[in-house]
């Protein structure tokens, strides 16, 4: 598969009830929730293999109140976006990817997942179905947020009886308020997301509810997100609460090697394909927390953020800053390539 194209072209098996766009602001997308037409629903005993899903209408789903998920937390979910053409095709950006990835997570979690190809036939029936909701080419893409869970009930601490896989979408503009302007960092010395040998590494839920008390106490200071340390050493980079982090200087792109603590972001894993044939020199190592006073640039990537520039970096009281207001010259080259 090249990194320079889209995998999967959606192909128009399935239509949409009406392929006028729907009537909402396209100019003023954030990353806020926008209720869609139809859900995709897909369900498996514990120990089966998912076999047949269906279309429903978007609408709130009924779970017993012993589900696993809400108990125990076992659930992960993906991320990842549909893009309208000028010519009106509806991309995919490597949707095979993310199928792979919550084939591992699943497996970390005990739970069983939908085949690579039951996935991207998943998420193009959901796109198709809710096409009138993709933005005009431009002004944001179709977000698709499938989800992972444990939806039958157990009382002791066991892997759930019975899984349901269930794809929704939301059209999205700029992930943080700041939209392409840079974000501020504020680095997290107290609180951590992950540990060695635990799950940051797969897109477990429960990985996003470890980070919101840091994330709400940087945003009530004025901070766009939290950058988080390694647990052990607390002193290498491991990511942002959103988003994965490289390093720019003298024009070698630094990013935290994945070693079980970080999320394998299919973002960062494209931005290195990408900067690799543009003749850059990428490190995937420890990266130290001090090498942020000598980057250049500094910049997030992931599928909600794509590639966000980093303005300023505060740690233990220190303000670093990065840039003149934009994108730095190797995020810019890397972000128009990708
Ligand atoms: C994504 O970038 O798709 C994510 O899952 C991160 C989430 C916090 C929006």
């Amino acid at each position: 598969v090249s990194p320079f194209s889209p995998d999967a072209i959606v192909s128009d098996t399935y239509r949409s009830e009406t392929t006028e766009l729907a009537d909402i602001d396209w100019d003023n997308l954030g990353f806020a929730y926008v209720p869609t037409d139809y859900m995709y629903i897909m369900k498996c005993a514990r120990g089966g293999s998912f076999s047949k899903g269906e279309l429903q209408r978007f609408g709130n789903i009924e779970l017993s109140p012993s589900a696993g998920v809400l108990n125990y937390g076992q659930g992960l979910f993906e991320g990842l976006k549909a893009y309208r053409k000028k010519d009106g095709n509806i991309l995919l950006f490597r949707p095979q990817e993310n199928a792979l990835r919550l084939n591992i997570g699943a497996e970390r979690m005990c739970m069983p997942s939908p085949t690579v190809a039951q996935f991207v036939e998943a998420v193009k029936a959901t796109v198709l179905a809710n096409k009138r909701w993709v933005p005009p080419p431009g002004k944001g893409s179709l977000y698709i947020r499938p989800l992972l869970m444990g939806s039958g009930a157990v009382l002791g601490l066991a892997p759930a009886p019975e899984y349901t896989f269930l794809i929704y979408v939301s059209p999205v503009g700029n992930y943080f308020k700041e939209g392409v302007t840079p974000i501020n960092l504020v680095i997290e010395h107290e609180l951590h997301r992950a540990t060695p040998g635990g799950t940051g590494g797969v897109k477990t839920i429960g990985n996003y509810a470890a980070v919101l008390k840091a994330q709400s106490a940087a945003k009530a200071k004025g901070y766009s997100d939290v950058l988080y340390l390694d647990c052990v050493h607390k002193k290498y980079l491991e990511e942002v609460s959103s988003c994965n982090i490289f390093v720019v200087k003298d024009n070698v792109i630094s990013t935290p090697a994945i070693q079980g603590t970080i999320l394998p972001g299919i973002t960062r894993k494209s931005i290195i394909d990408v900067a690799r044939s543009q003749g850059f020199q990428v490190e995937e190592r420890l990266v130290a927390v001090d090498e942020l006073l000598e980057a250049d640039e500094v910049f997030c990537t992931g599928t909600a953020v794509v590639v966000s520039p980093v303005g300023s970096i505060t740690h233990k009281g220190r303000r670093v800053s990065y840039g003149e207001g934009g994108f730095g010259a190797v995020s810019q080259q890397l972000y128009t390539v990708l």
